[in-house]
């Protein structure tokens, strides 16, 4: 399993903290915010990991993270010369995937979870995990049935229809890759990731499973805010 942090996007909700730097290089109590996602890809027995950036946050980047070799992993960089969608990520990785299935995080989603059964246990299909939020239009959202059956899954819906959110870890098998090659741009101009989850739902090789622990995508300020807390939570329990 080969792991990817999709890590690029220019971070305009937060400015002016993202001015001068990636949202995803802003503290979170005693660390970058990118270490949690790689703490979690680690974690799992992810070792070689794609870090995707932006143009212009390149060189921070590298100097922060470099080989690898610290973490006991292998890193490799790729740009995304401008943030066209969550799934132009396996894209840009296709020759990092190759012939092996992928795990991608992305850089702000902070997770309490432990994912080494999940990645461990993963055969084929696509893997993606739910979680009950007070805020559902924010997110990705999934539909279940009566039996807890994932039945549709939209981007962001505008009206009701589940509160149950997917949170941004992703696995999959290789054929993402030319699944991610087909996807046409949303109405807002991006590939969307919610498009690769319906490809495997409407195959019936999606599993969704339900998270236990906390999950914070850190993308406004008040999520920020609650990202620090549960990064102290995180650091004090060790
Ligand atoms: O956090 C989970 C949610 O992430 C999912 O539930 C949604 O289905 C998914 O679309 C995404 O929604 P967001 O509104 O959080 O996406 P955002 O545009 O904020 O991008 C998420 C992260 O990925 C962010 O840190 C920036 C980075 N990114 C984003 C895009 C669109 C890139 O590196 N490249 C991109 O092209």
């Amino acid at each position: 399993m080969k792991g990817i942090i999709l890590s690029g996007g220019s971070g305009t909700r937060l400015s002016p903290l993202t001015k001068v730097t990636s949202k995803q290089l802003l503290p979170l109590y005693n660390k970058p915010m990118i270490f949690y996602p790689l703490e979690t890809l680690l974690k799992a027995g992810i070792k070689e990991i794609l870090i995707i950036v932006a143009p212009e946050r390149a060189g921070d980047y590298l100097r922060l993270l470099g080989s690898g070799r610290e973490f006991g992993a292998k890193f490799t960089y790729e740009i995304q010369d401008k943030p066209e969608g969550l799934a132009q990520a396996f894209i840009i990785a296709q020759n990092f995937i190759d012939e092996d299935n992928v795990c991608m995080i992305l850089g702000d989603n902070i997770f309490e979870e432990d994912f080494s059964d999940s990645i461990k246990n993963f055969k084929s299909g696509g893997k993606v995990f739910a979680v009950k939020v007070p805020d559902p239009e924010r997110s990705g959202v999934v539909v279940f049935d009566e039996n807890m059956k994932a039945t549709q899954i939209v981007e962001k819906p505008k009206t009701f229809i589940s509160d149950y959110a997917i949170p941004g870890l992703y696995i999959y098998d290789n054929r993402v890759v030319e699944v991610a090659k087909q996807v046409k741009p949303s109405a807002r101009g991006e590939l969307e990731i919610t498009d690769l989850h319906n490809w495997y739902l409407q195959k019936g090789e999606l599993e969704v499973e339900i998270l236990k622990g906390e999950w914070i995508d850190a993308g406004t300020f008040e999520s920020l805010f609650k990202a620090t807390e549960l990064a102290r939570k995180k650091a004090l329990q060790k």
